[in-house]
């Protein structure tokens, strides 16, 4: 499995994973503004025998590594994708200087609520009604220190 920079030419293949994988999928304008647009994002694909498996996008905002979104295809799923993702933005972030990192995920996914745990990644706030589909609160989760990364890429 390859991971590369995500470019414009895998819109189609990462827009198909992000409607499949989330109840609020990004429109494709929200991926083609992060590729080509946004000074402060980074995003990776994951690539196996010539298809994107997964994507990532985050933001690198001064110090802290914002992860905005992650998906891997429903099929390749539970083979390390994702966290070979994480851990790679992670990694290229802290070369340009990130120290931290944090997100947001639904309450009720504890899918990757384990595998950002395994990350090192603990549970720091609430954003209450958060999802705008069914109101489910959001869960912030931060990653203090990422100098200790517990995952290997
Ligand atoms: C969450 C998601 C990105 C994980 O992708 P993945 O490529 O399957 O993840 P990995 O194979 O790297 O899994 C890493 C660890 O996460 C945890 N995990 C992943 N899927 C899990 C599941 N269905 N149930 C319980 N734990 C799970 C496990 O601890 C797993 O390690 P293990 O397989 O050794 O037990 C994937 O399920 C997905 O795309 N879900 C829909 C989109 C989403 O929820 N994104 C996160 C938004 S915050």
């Amino acid at each position: 499995m390859n991971i590369r920079r995500m470019t414009l030419d895998d819109l189609a293949q990462v827009i198909e994973i992000d409607k499949v994988s989330f109840s609020l999928p990004w429109p494709e304008r929200s991926f083609r503004f992060e590729i080509t647009d946004n000074p402060a994002s980074r995003a990776w694909v994951a690539e196996l025998n010539g298809k994107v498996v997964g994507a990532i996008v985050a933001w690198l905002l001064v110090d802290e590594a914002h992860i905005a979104t992650i998906a891997t295809h429903p099929d390749f799923r539970r083979r390390g994708i994702a966290s070979k993702l994480l851990s790679h933005a992670l990694r290229m972030m802290m070369n340009e200087g990130a120290l931290t990192s944090v997100l947001e995920v639904r309450e009720s996914n504890s899918a990757a609520q384990e595998m950002y745990r395994k990350f090192g990644f603990e549970e720091s706030g609430r954003r209450p009604r958060y999802y705008r589909d069914n109101s489910e609160d959001a869960i912030l989760m931060s990653l203090y220190k990422l100098e200790g990364l517990k995952v290997e890429s």
